[in-house]
């Protein structure tokens, strides 16, 4: 019985440690472009590196849209003051899953019937810790259309209809 509470116990800080989280940040998007989308998209580094999207939107027409961290961390002009996407080490565009694409490639996310997206995912493309690839000061943006992928530089995903800056959290 004794040796099974220690088991329980190094088990279950072995869980804490892997899900031990460090800084995160949060973008609250606005409107823009004439839409009604907008919401929060929290950035939280893992201890693993690794940093775990949460994506919550609402407004969004229904369907796949392009979605990408931008160089700038400016939302003027429609979105369009954000520059193109955050691309530290200068390669190509592309989905997330492959190689390259820029750091700041998120790919697509798809909102339901009602407007809303709400999505989870984790990425090795930035850091919320400061570096070349910290995510934070850029600005994220939600796009019109779907990302293809392949068209460079841009995936050619239209409009910029969401806007915000990826904030350090205190
Ligand atoms: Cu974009
Ligand atoms: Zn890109």
């Amino acid at each position: 019985m004794k040796k099974f509470v220690l088991f329980s116990i190094i088990l279950l800080l072995a869980a804490c440690a892997s899900m031990s989280s460090g800084p995160s940040a949060s973008a609250t998007l606005g409107s823009i472009s004439g839409s009604n989308a907008s919401g929060t998209v929290k950035l939280t580094q893992l201890g693993d590196g690794s940093v775990r999207v949460t994506v919550d939107l609402t407004g969004v027409p229904p369907g796949v849209h392009g979605f990408h961290i931008h160089d700038k961390g400016d939302c003027g002009d429609n979105g369009n003051a954000a520059g193109g996407h955050f691309n530290p080490a200068t390669t190509a565009h592309g989905a997330p899953s492959v190689d390259p694409h820029h750091a700041g490639d998120f790919g697509n996310v798809t909102a339901d019937a009602d407007g809303r997206v709400h999505t989870e995912f984790t990425t090795r493309s930035v850091t919320i810790e400061a570096g070349p690839n910290s995510a934070v000061g850029h600005a994220v943006i939600l796009h019109a259309n779907p990302d293809d992928l392949v068209t460079q530089p841009t995936g050619n995903a239209g409009a910029r209809i969401a806007c915000g800056i990826v904030q350090l959290n205190p």
